[in-house]
């Protein structure tokens, strides 16, 4: 009688064989069989929050490790803000809360009950332009347009920020209010990165809204 070879496996055998180690395996050190219950899922937490986006209450209930950015993207639908970087480096999703400008991804939603937050779509309509989009548009302070709402958004709370007397790293004397010059205003939009290097385009913009135009 003749005995199949060693390596005409069928793969029925093969199989049964995987199941035994996966069984194996799956029994503890010391053969003691035991119940591993996996741990009950749970729903992450959520929060309400309420504040006013481009003078509109609204009212959310967000998982409460929902950034401000991806609340205005994603559950208002305001998609204006851009998400770049998502990390704080790139000045894309700047958007004002009470005023000032911010990093929407480095901020929790729900840290802004009842605040005011204005986005590229509160500044200003296509029939009714703010005076930064205009002047961005005349100077061609753009070229892929991804940066430009944060760059707007960075521009009009840069030109308040100098009205305001808030100093600066290049500003030489502290003492008394810095003036909307090339460098200040470059200096102080340095945290909005753009990639076309519109750069040279974006000033001369702030320039003709700040009234230093030369
Ligand atoms: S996306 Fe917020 S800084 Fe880049
Ligand atoms: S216009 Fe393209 S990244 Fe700024």
């Amino acid at each position: 009688m003749s005995h199949p070879s060693p390596l005409a496996v069928s793969r029925r055998v093969v199989l049964a064989g995987s199941a035994a180690s996966v069984g194996l395996s799956a029994v503890p050190i010391g053969g003691a069989s035991q119940n591993v219950e996996a741990p009950p899922l749970t729903m992450p937490p959520t929060m309400p929050v309420s504040m006013e986006v481009n003078g509109k209450p609204v009212s959310l209930t967000l998982d409460t490790r929902t950034t401000l950015l991806d609340a205005l993207r994603d559950h208002l639908k305001l998609t204006g803000t851009k998400k770049g970087c998502d990390h704080g480096q790139c000045g894309a999703c700047t958007v004002l809360v009470d005023g000032v400008r911010i990093n929407s991804c480095l901020t929790l939603a729900v840290m802004h009950e009842g605040d005011k937050v204005t986005t590229i779509e509160g500044l200003g309509t296509p029939s009714d332009l703010h005076p930064m989009q205009a002047a961005f548009i005349k100077h061609d302070g753009y070229q892929c347009g991804y940066c430009t709402p944060g760059q707007i958004c960075s521009a009009v709370a840069v030109l308040e920020e100098i009205k305001a007397g808030v100093p600066s790293h290049v500003q030489a004397d502290i003492t008394h209010a810095a003036k909307a010059t090339n460098m200040e205003m470059r200096e102080r939009m340095s945290g909005n990165i753009c990639r076309c290097g519109a750069y040279s385009n974006i000033a001369e913009a702030m320039a003709e809204v700040a009234g230093t135009a030369s």
